[in-house]
């Protein structure tokens, strides 16, 4: 359940009953500062001044409309129309009791699930996976966890880069290899090496550079044994991708590749759909679409070209083709594309000309949740010391090397091996964390101390968190796990109230694909643990049984939010660490 949402309802019901324009909004929001009750309902103003009447004596109207059975225990005008609900410490603990224990925390699916494409990762295959793919591939992930969760039925595209010119000279380096005995997966096993091989070859052999040439008009053509070689390339490619997600817990599979190469076939057909219908037109032998709808200042429209001269597809063709297969046969209601804001124009024209040509109605939602790039501690984009690029593999491995030492020199007495288990949660843990918890559309600033930081707002200090809860399981041993929680402290109640927000959470993070919400929650959810540990004892001598039990009880609560939010992260915890 979310309080926010319900109070929403029972706001607008009463709104409604005192004779409330149905358009104005009730404007339901947690209160802001202590003292204000819990939630706010500050929709009175504004419908008083639509309204033309007195907002206090309007709010005092909606008050005694209001029907909160039991939600709350005390309910107060403030300023000048400000309704401040005080929930109900009875009503809070049985809202939490009725979660506690429950694997989806009370949470029912949705009642209208949606069909949720999400278009995230999408490396070139013809290159290693470095740093610039990881802020798609880890938010993308969240979404699509967090959606499924909700109970949306969620369609992952991993629409790689596996076509262009570059792999006729990739092809032609690999047939070299091959002929030498060499095995594929011997020669490809570090792309990038691979690339500049082929690259140097290309540029310093003309016999070559042609032959690589030739390549590409056979791979266009469908000619066999290239397209077998390029099936090699691309098979060993992904394998290396996969790696990379499965050493960040990251849910993409092979069945989620829907690359560039899938959509060649309905390219030619998508060209010719739009210039008959007068969309597209020829220009100077290329074709193109001027978008109107997109004017710049000076009143020209957006130009797109779908067709080079010469007959070349572009990028932008293939994301078109991609979106006709998505609404057309994927039966999309909502698709979020996660990919770096400097593709925003690219992306606002395909969205603008789908429209335009009828592929996409306007009942399907079009999405591109842009971020920002991770810079460097000297505030460029992040880079190598002597300025390459970073590759995936190695930073992921830096991080669990980091991690892992950090967790022997803590806790020694966990053993080699659960340290081991430890530092891999923790490192990768840190880096997604740090990726997700800054505000989406921001550069962010890449820095190992404070992402594995075991104080503040990180992954540790989460996954912590969770740990020292189990460790207070471990030591109370049996307790009565039916015992009734009861709040009588305001360190029980806030932490209740905390606990029943994570919906809150999971709805503003899944309408607007923003996972620093919910980090921001855990964070705060684990803060005030802390504050309810140092408040409210547990397991000190004295304290009365029931008290105790009805703590504990919310206490594991606490873990299984944190473990649950966590996973929708795609971050994982330990009972021990
Ligand atoms: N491969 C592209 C790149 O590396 C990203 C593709 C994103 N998805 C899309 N539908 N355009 O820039």
């Amino acid at each position: 359940m979310n309080i926010r949402a319900l109070l929403t309802q029972k706001a607008q019901a009463a709104m409604s009953a005192v004779g409330i324009p149905a358009d104005c909004p009730p404007a339901v929001a947690p209160a802001k500062k202590a003292g204000f009750g819990d939630y706010q309902i500050n929709g009175a103003m504004g419908a008083a001044k639509r309204m033309g009447t007195n907002p206090r004596a309007l709010a005092g109207q909606i008050v005694d409309a209001l029907a909160l059975d039991g939600m709350a225990s005390q309910v107060e005008i403030a300023g000048p129309g400000f309704i401040n609900i005080h929930l109900n410490p009875e009503w809070l603990a049985a809202q939490t009791q009725a979660l506690a224990g429950d694997s989806r925390l009370g949470l029912a699916p949705v009642e209208a699930p949606q069909t949720v494409v999400v278009d995230y990762s999408a490396p070139n295959l013809a290159k290693e996976m470095h740093v610039g793919h990881i802020r798609s591939t880890i938010i993308g992930d969240s979404l699509a966890r967090l959606l499924e969760f909700q109970g949306h039925k969620v369609i992952r595209q991993n629409h790689v880069g596996d076509w262009g010119t570059q792999f006729g000279m990739l092809i032609a380096e690999l047939e070299e290899h091959l002929a030498a005995n060499e095995g594929a997966a011997f020669a490809l096993k570090d792309l990038e090496v691979f690339y500049q091989q082929a690259k140097k070859h290309f540029d310093d052999d003309e016999a070559f550079a042609q032959k690589a040439r030739d390549y590409v008009v056979k791979l266009q053509g469908g000619d066999e044994r290239i397209l077998t070689l390029w099936e090699q390339f691309k098979d060993i490619s992904l394998k290396h991708g996969e790696d990379n997600y499965k050493t960040l817990n990251v849910t993409l599979t092979r069945k989620d590749v829907m690359g560039e190469s899938a959509y060649n076939a309905d390219l030619p057909v998508l060209v010719k759909d739009l210039l008959d219908r007068g969309i597209a037109q020829q220009d100077q032998g290329a074709v193109v679409c001027f978008l109107d709808e997109m004017k710049d200042k000076e009143g020209n429209p957006s130009v797109m070209i779908i067709q080079k001269q010469g007959g070349g597809y572009l990028y932008a063709t293939t994301d078109l083709a991609a979106m006709r297969y998505r609404v057309g046969q994927l039966n999309a209601d909502r698709i979020m594309y996660f990919i770096d804001a400097r593709q925003s124009l690219h992306m606002q024209q395909v969205f603008t000309l789908s429209r335009k040509a009828g592929y996409v109605t306007d009942a399907v939602s079009l999405e591109h949740h842009a971020f920002g790039t991770m810079m460097g501690a000297d505030g460029k984009p992040f880079k190598t010391r002597s300025g390459g690029t970073v590759k995936l593999a190695e930073l992921l491995d830096e991080a669990i090397e980091r991690a892992t030492q950090l967790v022997a020199d803590k806790n020694p007495e966990l053993g080699d091996e659960l340290i081991r288990e430890v530092g891999r949660k923790v490192g990768i843990g840190a880096v997604k964390y740090a990726d997700l918890s800054k505000t989406r559309t921001n550069d962010y600033v890449f820095n190992w101390d404070a992402m594995l930081a075991f104080e503040g707002n990180t992954a540790p200090y989460l996954q912590y968190a969770y740990t020292r809860i189990k460790s207070i399981f471990r030591k109370a041993g049996d307790f009565n796990a039916d015992a009734p929680i009861v709040i009588a402290e305001a360190q029980e109640q806030a932490l209740a109230l905390k606990v029943l927000q994570l919906p809150e959470a999971f709805d503003h993070m899944g309408a607007e694909a923003l996972p620093h919400v919910l980090c921001t929650y855990l964070y705060e959810l684990a803060s005030q643990f802390m504050s309810f540990y140092e408040a409210c004892p547990i397991l000190k001598d004295g304290v009365d049984p029931a008290v105790r039990d009805s703590r504990l009880r919310l206490a594991s609560t606490v873990a299984d939010t944190l473990a649950l939010g966590l996973s929708v992260l795609g971050i994982e915890v330990s009972e021990q660490m």
